[in-house]
């Protein structure tokens, strides 16, 4: 068969090392190689070899820190025991491995606020230079680096590097001229004052990663190959505060005029490849693309580098379309992709694409939900540290708790309700050998997940539900669409699965039975059209992603939201919401919270009463249109029905929203758990 991919699939020389082809998976805190304390991480172990299966050129596991360890440039015992035996496995899938060295957070660094009473945690608050605010709490201010401490980096990355050698690991990558970490700071002039030999000029401003490259080369050798993670533009307006996709702004941090010299500061010195996008923590959206920023969002601005360097340049950034990737390839607009959520979703969508089969390919969402709820407000039971699970594949970095096995005892299953949760069991509990029938009241499977997927930015979203659909239909599961499943439907299956999900929350205030008061769900299916001017009761998710979808479509949103602030979901992630906060300033959309709905009124034409919190008046907002998107209440009457008609309750298993109204990735790690035990 010819190569549907042949520029994909070439080999690739980055120094002395070959790749087989040009795929490689991105570096994600959570797979990486060590812990905090330098030891090996076992779990990673199976997450690799499955990613190894699945064809990757190159990895590069979760940046660590030359810090690890407290200076003991990490344990030799581990490097060259467990890490050099997962190499030899790695090595034999054909793949290689450069392992990511960090020099910290600096001005980035997570702080909790009772640490800060601690002189030592306030001592390693660091930077480029004095007064550098933090990202997270701009009043806390970070100091400069000293001359010994800087020394002390540079002397690290070079016993570290060697450790990595010795180890049998084919090269390194530093972390990075890119998205704002303590290099990048030192590297922006906006974030560096230092009036020392590493301040200033943009030599000057290189200096420490160029030194760090050299002192690499020098302890392991000129041809041990060093990649550097690069961002080619900041994308920054200013201190937290980034751009927008096509949006006319004024560089603060790295502009594309400085860019293609830094980039030749750091060949010059060493540099064997570049790992290239955008970004920094201020406009953090870029380096970690969420659903809203276009597919290959950084690809125009790594194009335009390379034309600069004479070494590979690698893409990453919502890459993982073969397509595109062989396209640019073959043009020689980059010389890879580097991917990474992608693989957490599908560790073989590489080989699918390859084979022809990218129906089977269960597609990345950029929803941030399982891999990187950091930032944010914390999910419960959760630090807020990326752990690279998948919020679609429970499997990842969880390998060895979920083999699926066949069941000991075949059943018939009826599963109810074909939303995701529905789909997800139906799929699981067939391929583990029941019998299943789904039954789904409406004439399309997708359930909820319909209505979320329907603005014209979540492209993924409606392949995923293809990608469910495709899959039930490949099992030859037996849907019964238009069927309202009642008791009396399912009393003769072995086990009842209840995925009946959720109805909007109705809230009862004067006027909103009026016909201009629609539904979330109403307006994201089509179902109830809205005027020009329209206020979303409810600013959520949901209500701010309607925003964003009515103002794309030229229309006047505003969001009246209860709490004092939007966006207050457990477990979102900031490059997420923080994306959102600038759409909202984009478009001007205006945000009343603190607010709460009291009705709408026809007096002097339709308007919103809406009144702000201790307030004694309402305030009347003028409007075509009210959506509500004010949650969900779980739908399990057929659950009470079954028991209440003698049904064994524990037969009958209520997941998803049904159970508790949640997202995708709790209805689908429940799906899991469920239909595994089953
Ligand atoms: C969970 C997670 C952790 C990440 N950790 C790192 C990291 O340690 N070092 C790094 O350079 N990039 C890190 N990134 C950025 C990725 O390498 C990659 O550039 C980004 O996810 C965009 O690529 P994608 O759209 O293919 O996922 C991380 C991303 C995720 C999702």
């Amino acid at each position: 068969m010819p190569e549907r991919y042949p520029n994909l699939f070439s080999p690739v020389k980055i120094g002395s090392v070959t790749l087989k082809n040009r795929v490689v998976l991105a570096a994600m805190g959570g797979t990486n190689l060590v812990n905090y304390e330098g030891d090996y991480n076992p779990n990673v172990r199976d997450y690799y070899l499955a990613r190894a299966k699945g064809n990757v050129g190159l990895f590069i596991p979760g940046v660590t820190f030359v810090t690890t360890g407290g200076w003991l440039y990490y344990k030799e015992d581990q490097f060259l025991g467990p890490i050099k035996d997962l190499m030899d496995e790695i090595h034999a899938y054909g793949s290689k491995l450069f392992f990511q060295l960090g020099a910290g957070f600096g001005r980035a660094a997570h702080v909790q606020r009772g640490d800060l009473e601690k002189p030592s945690a306030r001592a390693g608050l660091v930077s480029a230079s004095d007064g550098m605010p933090n990202v997270w709490m701009p009043e806390i201010k970070h100091r400069g680096l000293t001359l010994d401490e800087i020394h002390e980096y540079v002397d690290a990355y070079g016993k570290c590097a060697l450790m990595c050698k010795k180890a049998g690991i084919d090269g390194v990558e530093i972390h990075a001229i890119h998205e704002g970490y303590t290099l990048d700071q030192f590297a922006v002039a906006a974030t560096n004052h230092r009036t020392d030999e590493y301040g200033g000029s943009l030599e000057n401003r290189f200096r420490f990663v160029t030194e760090i490259i050299r002192e690499i080369k020098r302890t392991c050798g000129a041809d041990y190959p060093v990649m550097v993670r690069y961002s080619v533009a900041s994308k920054m307006r200013g201190f937290n505060k980034g751009a927008l996709p096509g949006e006319a702004y004024e560089e603060f941090g790295r502009s594309m005029e400085e860019s293609p010299a830094a980039a030749r500061l750091l060949v010059a010195a060493g540099a064997d490849a570049l790992d290239a996008d955008n970004g920094s923590y201020d406009s953090w959206w870029w380096a970690h693309p969420p659903v809203y920023m276009p597919l290959h969002c950084n690809f125009p601005e790594v194009a335009y580098i390379k034309q600069f360097v004479d070494v590979p340049v690698f893409c990453a950034g919502r890459m993982e379309d073969p397509a595109f990737a062989e396209k640019v390839l073959a043009a020689g607009e980059i010389d890879g992709i580097t991917v990474g959520r992608q693989f957490l979703a599908d560790p073989e969508w590489l080989n699918k694409a390859r084979e022809g089969r990218e129906a089977d390919i269960r597609p990345c969402i950029a929803c941030h939900n399982g891999c990187f709820p950091v930032g944010g407000i914390p999910k419960p039971g959760h630090g807020g540290y990326p752990e690279a699970h998948c919020a679609l594949n429970p499997i990842t970095l969880e390998e060895r708790n979920w083999v699926l096995t066949p069941a000991e005892t075949k059943k018939r299953v009826a599963v109810v309700g074909g939303g995701v949760g529905g789909m997800e069991c139906a799929r699981l509990l067939t391929m583990r050998g029941h019998s299943v029938t789904l039954f789904e009241k409406t004439g399309k499977l997708g359930g909820a997940f319909i209505a979320a997927a329907a603005p014209d930015f979540k492209e993924k979203d409606k392949q995923l539900l293809a990608w469910y659909r495709h899959q039930l239909e490949t099992l030859q599961v037996d849907v019964r669409l238009h069927t309202e499943a009642d008791a009396g439907t399912v009393k003769d299956y072995d086990e009842v699965v209840v995925a009946t999900g959720a109805t909007p929350r109705k809230l009862k205030l004067p006027g909103l039975d009026d016909a201009r008061v629609v539904e979330a769900i109403e307006y994201l299916n089509g179902i109830k059209p809205v005027g020009q001017n329209v206020v979303i009761v409810g600013g959520g998710l949901t209500g701010v992603e309607i925003a964003y979808d009515l103002a794309r479509k030229g229309k006047k949103p505003a969001i009246v939201e209860m709490l004092p602030d939007i966006l207050q979901v457990p477990g979102l992630c900031a490059a997420n919401s923080n994306m959102l906060r600038e759409i909202i300033r984009y478009y001007g959309i205006p945000v009343y919270a603190n607010t709460a709905l009291a009705g709408t009124t026809e007096e002097g034409g339709f308007h919103v009463r809406v009144r702000e919190k201790d307030a004694s008046v309402e305030t009347l907002l003028a409007a075509d249109s009210c959506i509500l998107s004010v949650g969900y209440v779980p739908q399990r009457s057929l659950a009470e029905a079954l028991t209440a008609g003698g049904f064994d309750p524990a037969r009958v298993h209520v997941i998803g929203d049904a159970n508790a109204v949640g997202n995708l990735m709790s209805v689908i790690h429940e799906a899991y758990a469920l239909s595994y035990r089953l």
